[in-house]
C-alpha cells in the first residue's frame, strides 16, 4: 500500500495499492484534486508533487502541452498523466484561486 497525502485538502490521507493514476485515486478517494477531462485534454488537474516525485512515472507528452521543464522541474505535473507507485504528497491552486482564464479558473 502507498500513502497519498492531499495538501490542499486539509492533508487528507489516503492509503491504495500502488498504480493507476494519481487523479483516479483522487476521485476514488475524495481527495479533491480538481478535474475535468480525465484525459490530459484540459489541463484542470494540474498539481504540484511536494514529495515523492521519484514515486511518480514518467512525464507523458500530454503532460508537456500544458507545463513547461520549468514546471516540471519545480514537481509540477498532471494528475490525470502520472501514476505513482510509492507515497506522494500533493498539492494544486484551488479553482477560485486560478488566475481568470487559465486551465480548471472558476469564475466567481
Ligand atoms: S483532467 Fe483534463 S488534463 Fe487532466
Amino acid at each position: 500500500m502507498i500513502r497519498v497525502t492531499f495538501l490542499t485538502n486539509d492533508a487528507k490521507v489516503v492509503e491504495a495499492p500502488e498504480g493507476g493514476s494519481l487523479l483516479r485515486l483522487s476521485i476514488r478517494h475524495q481527495g479533491g484534486i480538481p478535474f475535468k477531462c480525465g484525459g490530459g485534454l484540459c489541463g484542470t488537474c494540474r498539481c504540484r508533487i511536494e514529495s515523492g516525485i521519484e514515486h511518480c512515472d514518467a512525464i507523458k507528452d500530454k503532460e508537456r502541452r500544458h507545463l513547461t521543464e520549468a514546471d516540471f522541474a519545480s514537481g509540477h505535473r498532471m494528475a490525470c498523466q502520472t501514476s505513482i507507485n510509492g507515497d506522494v504528497s500533493v498539492s494544486w491552486v484551488r479553482p477560485e484561486d486560478r488566475p481568470p482564464g487559465t486551465p480548471g479558473a472558476k469564475t466567481r
